[in-house]
């Protein structure tokens, strides 16, 4: 096992929602001792339902009105459309908890002009995460094929904090805009969520010290290490050394 993962396994995926959105909320209240607002990036896909339904019902103890929330990545598509990562977030959390919508950031994936939408959405993160941007919370799914936000296997690494990608031809929606491998890399706290039979060999070979999947490669290039709660599903081909 990868030293710098530190695996938390639990039993199902909803008690994979809960320990994150246990740690959100720990994680929150710490920072926002020392700071006046708490940055955090949502992950896309389905997942993260398990985090918004606990973060929901433990809405009444979480500071969100200092809380400044991003994407980690989007579909270039309309904030409507129902593949889209921002209408996902808002159906399921967004909606439902008392954050000020002035600090809702919703990147502009919609644009004709990705590129633009891209630099544009840099500079938000530089006024949110400082420059060079450190957001104080990420949370990541895995893809089957081992991909992250939207940067995938195979593919060169973007530049800047936020780039134009490219989806593998039949995913939701083929253009992207993500987050960096170096704005992942550069996140105070990064949590991955994983869950499900489906993602267990991808998750094997993350864990082992020479795999080169997008997620596999923020991982060693990260110092302050990164958590990735699973479930049992998803965790069941890692061999447990306690
Ligand atoms: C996206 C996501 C993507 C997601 C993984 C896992 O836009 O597709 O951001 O990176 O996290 O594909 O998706 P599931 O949680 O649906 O398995």
């Amino acid at each position: 096992m990868n030293p710098s993962i530190n695996l938390v396994v639990l039993a199902q995926p909803d008690a994979v929602g809960k320990e994150a959105a246990r740690r959100f909320k720990e994680w929150a209240h710490e920072r926002l001792k020392e700071a006046d607002s708490f940055s955090v990036a949502l992950s896309g896909g389905s997942t993260p339902l398990y985090l918004h339904r606990a973060l929901v019902h433990d809405a009444d103890s979480i500071p969100w009105k200092k809380i400044d929330v991003l994407l980690g990545d989007e579909r270039a598509l309309p904030p409507s459309d129902d593949n889209s990562n921002f209408k996902m977030a808002k159906d399921s959390l967004l909606s439902l908890v008392p954050i000020d919508p002035e600090r809702i950031h919703r990147p502009r994936a919609e644009a004709s002009d990705l590129k633009m939408a891209a630099h544009e959405y840099s500079q938000t993160l530089i006024a949110l995460a400082g420059d060079p941007p450190a957001v104080d919370l990420v949370f990541l799914g895995i893809g089957d094929d081992g991909h992250t936000a939207s940067l995938f296997p195979g593919e060169p690494e973007p530049e800047g904090w936020v780039a134009a990608t490219r989806a593998p031809e039949g995913t939701a929606s083929d253009d992207r805009l993500s987050f960096t491998y170096k704005t992942l890399v550069a996140a105070k706290k990064l949590i991955v969520m994983v869950t499900g039979e489906k993602k267990a060999a991808t998750l094997e070979r993350i864990s082992q010290d020479d795999c080169d999947l997008p997620m596999a490669r923020i991982i060693r290039d990260r110092d302050q290490g990164t958590t990735i709660l699973a479930d049992q599903a998803a965790a069941s081909r890692i061999a447990r050394e306690d």
